[in-house]
């Protein structure tokens, strides 16, 4: 689109408020079938939408999506700019929307097919050909061994999942879907939820010198949302990463900008919720892993994966060594289904996909759970830019589709006021963190000395250390490091968190 064209549809645009937009757009309706009332077609309106941490509504977004979800409505909002295969051979298409249209691309999509549709979103066309001719699905797939897989950590695991709080997560997902009336990316409230996050992770590691959280904040379309990282420093293998990770964003139909009504109490603050809870349940009990752990809430994820694609790319482009992580991405809906939780079984490997499936038999059949399968689409969550990036990565969700998603009406209020379902995901969680982080164990050398922990006279050699582009908070080291066996009542694993 030339400039004068620009500038003549974005006076349609200011003049209709939103509405009658060019490739016939359609203002997006709430949960009710409604159509919300427009913004307010006056300057005042543009400059509050492009002020502070708003985005710019015309810039342009460069989309890399399947030719299925291409044909399947994308192309309803986006132009094609180009065919292109990745590394497994799924035919690809570049396409060009404006920022205002990605809400409305993947809700068409819940809509019409009652699944999630997703794409990779870039500030540029050469971004997103980059991001194409550096993209290593294949290796994610064809990866054996990044580490043995092997379960044989029940003393860790075991006394973990009794722990689990209901109370605890649910009363997480009510602060993150109510604090706030959104987590949208380019707003200032998802900028505040996101730092709320990082204290709230921190906090649970109570002072741990080899517990840290930064804020990762080189993602150059994330409109300033920071991602959470919260790390749990490795004491034999720190160069070993194990990821557990759910998005902190939100989007919705309703609303724009800060006035965006998008409480995404499912999608995701469930997943942010257990994830809290792992992190909860682990740190108290004094747990030291063999190999480094990082609890991650990504930015952006509901404009195209956006947060965790910058934190993929950027291990791989430093070589760190990540050896699996898990996904939580909507993990409240569905109680009394017949599964407790699906497995998606694309855009993933196989080999981490069979170590879940056996977490599973494993430590949450045994409390008559099962499990179901299911695809969740080209780029539908944060596994696929681990994937995506040459990482195994897996994702484990809800039994049952939420179609609430990206509508006011993804509160606690339409999941029966409980996070029953999410308490399975925080076992599973559990089991991942403790079977494939391991725990730490003193070795000793002809069985007397114990063996120094490699990294305690080297701290700066940990992947935690913090680059330039990355605010990294510890703790201030004025309290006791966790010790098994000496829990001081803030590390009681049984006593409920005050969740605000
Ligand atoms: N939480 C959804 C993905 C999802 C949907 C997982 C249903 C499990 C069940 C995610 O936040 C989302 O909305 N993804 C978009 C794509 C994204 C790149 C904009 C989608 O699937 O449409
Ligand atoms: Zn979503």
């Amino acid at each position: 689109m030339s400039r004068r064209h620009l500038i003549i549809a974005a006076s349609t645009w200011l003049a209709l408020g939103f509405a009658g937009l060019a490739h016939g757009q359609r203002l997006p309706r709430d949960a009710t079938g409604a159509r919300p009332e427009a913004v307010p077609a006056t300057h005042d309106a543009l400059h509050h939408l492009s002020s502070a941490r708003q985005e710019d509504p015309f810039a342009k977004v460069f989309l890399v999506t399947s030719r299925r979800l291409y044909e399947g409505g994308v192309k309803t909002h986006a132009r094609p700019l180009a065919q292109r295969r990745d590394s497994l051979g799924n035919d690809l298409v570049i396409a060009e929307a404006r920022a205002w249209q990605l809400p409305e691309i993947s809700h068409g999509i819940h809509e019409r097919e009652r699944r999630c549709g997703g794409f990779f979103a870039f500030a540029s066309r050469a971004e997103a050909e980059a991001f194409l001719s550096n993209e290593q699905s294949a290796k994610a797939m064809r990866t054996k061994a990044a580490a043995d897989y092997g379960i044989d950590n029940a003393a860790t695991v075991a006394p973990w999942l009794p722990l689990v709080q209901e109370a605890n997560i649910r009363g997480t997902i009510q602060h993150l879907s109510t604090a706030w009336p959104n987590r949208y990316y380019a707003s200032t409230h998802g900028n505040s939820a996101a730092l709320w996050i990082r204290d709230t992770w921190l906090a649970l590691g109570n002072g741990r010198p080899d517990v840290s959280a930064e804020l990762f904040t080189a993602c150059g379309n994330c409109g300033g949302q920071p991602s959470v990282i919260l790390t749990v420093r490795g004491n034999e293998l720190p160069n070993e990463i194990v990821v557990v990770g759910g998005h902190l964003d939100s989007i919705s139909n309703s609303g724009n900008g800060n006035a965006m009504n998008a409480p995404g109490a499912d999608d995701d603050a469930s997943g942010i919720a257990t994830i809290t809870e792992i992190v909860r349940i682990a740190l108290a009990s004094g747990w030291k892993p063999r190999r480094t752990v990082k609890f991650m809430g990504y930015a952006a994820e509901e404009v195209g994966l956006r947060g965790s694609n910058a934190i993929a790319q950027s291990f791989r482009s430093q070589g760190l060594q990540v050896v699996g992580v898990l996904q939580l991405d909507m993990t409240n809906n569905g109680a009394g289904g017949q599964y407790a939780m699906r497995l998606m079984t694309d855009n993933s490997s196989p080999v981490l996909q069979n170590f879940v499936t056996r977490l599973f038999d494993t430590y949450l059949a045994p409390l008559g759970l099962t499990r179901g399968t299911d695809t969740c689409g080209y780029a539908c969550s944060d596994h696929a830019s681990w994937t995506a990036a040459g990482f195994p990565a897996a994702m484990m969700a809800e039994p049952t589709f939420f179609n609430r998603l990206h509508t006011t009406t993804d509160t606690l209020a339409y999941m029966g006021n409980s996070a029953v379902v999410s308490t399975n995901f925080a076992k599973l969680g559990l089991a991942f963190v403790g079977e494939l982080g391991k725990t730490h164990t003193l070795l000793r050398r002809n069985g007397s000395q114990p063996l120094p922990t490699p990294l305690a006279a080297t701290p700066s050699a940990s992947p935690a250390a913090a680059p330039s582009t990355r605010t990294t908070v510890r703790p201030a080291v004025n309290s006791t490091p966790a010790r098994s066996g000496a829990r001081t009542r803030a590390q009681d694993p049984t006593r409920a968190r005050h969740v605000p």
